[in-house]
């Protein structure tokens, strides 16, 4: 059985927090990234880089005090890319509510050989519709990204 999900669990201190009393966005993001980075490496079993964030959702704000937990699971490979499926709930813990949904995105991470340059990752086992659904959604992103890659390679030059 392939190890492709990850849960990653921190109590939000006050030096993570802003003014308002709400932790920044990108100690969530920072989060998000370390647990994409732990599935993928322990899946490809080597180094792998962040190349991409897409649909990047901030649905509730967190606050100081919360449980954060971090699930990220592969559900797509191509060549030497994978897709890395994330969200995150806030859990306050004082208040005894169900953990609610704070950010959601899809995060694209790519294997890299020892010379730094992009190697194969082992190809992705389905073992539900649940699984093939979310392949399917992914294929569809990694479509579309490759038909765009070149225009967004022209809009930074
Ligand atoms: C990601 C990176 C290794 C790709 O290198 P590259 O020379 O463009 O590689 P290739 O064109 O051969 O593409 C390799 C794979 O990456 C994917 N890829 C490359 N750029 C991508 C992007 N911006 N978004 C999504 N996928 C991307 C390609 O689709 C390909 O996937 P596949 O093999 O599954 O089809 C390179 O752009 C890089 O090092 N970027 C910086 C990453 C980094 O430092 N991240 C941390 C940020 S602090």
């Amino acid at each position: 059985m392939q190890q492709k999900e990850l849960v990653l669990n921190e109590i939000m201190l006050p030096n993570k927090a802003n003014w308002a009393g709400n932790i920044h966005g990108g100690e969530i993001m920072k989060m998000m990234d370390s647990a994409a980075f732990a599935v993928a490496s322990r899946y490809c079993r080597g180094n792998v880089v962040t190349a991409r964030v897409d649909e990047l959702i901030f649905h509730q704000p967190v606050k100081v005090g919360d449980l954060v937990t971090c699930n990220v699971k592969i559900i797509f490979t191509g060549k030497t890319s994978l897709e890395v499926k994330t969200t995150i709930l806030g859990d306050e813990l004082k208040e005894g509510h169900s953990p609610m949904l704070v950010l959601s995105a899809f995060i694209t991470m790519v294997a890299l050989d020892r010379n730094g340059k992009p190697t194969s990752v082992p190809e992705l086992e389905i073992n539900d519709d649940q699984e093939a659904k979310e392949f399917a959604n992914a294929l569809n992103r990694y479509t579309l990204r490759k038909k765009s890659g070149k225009r967004a390679k022209e809009l930074v030059n």
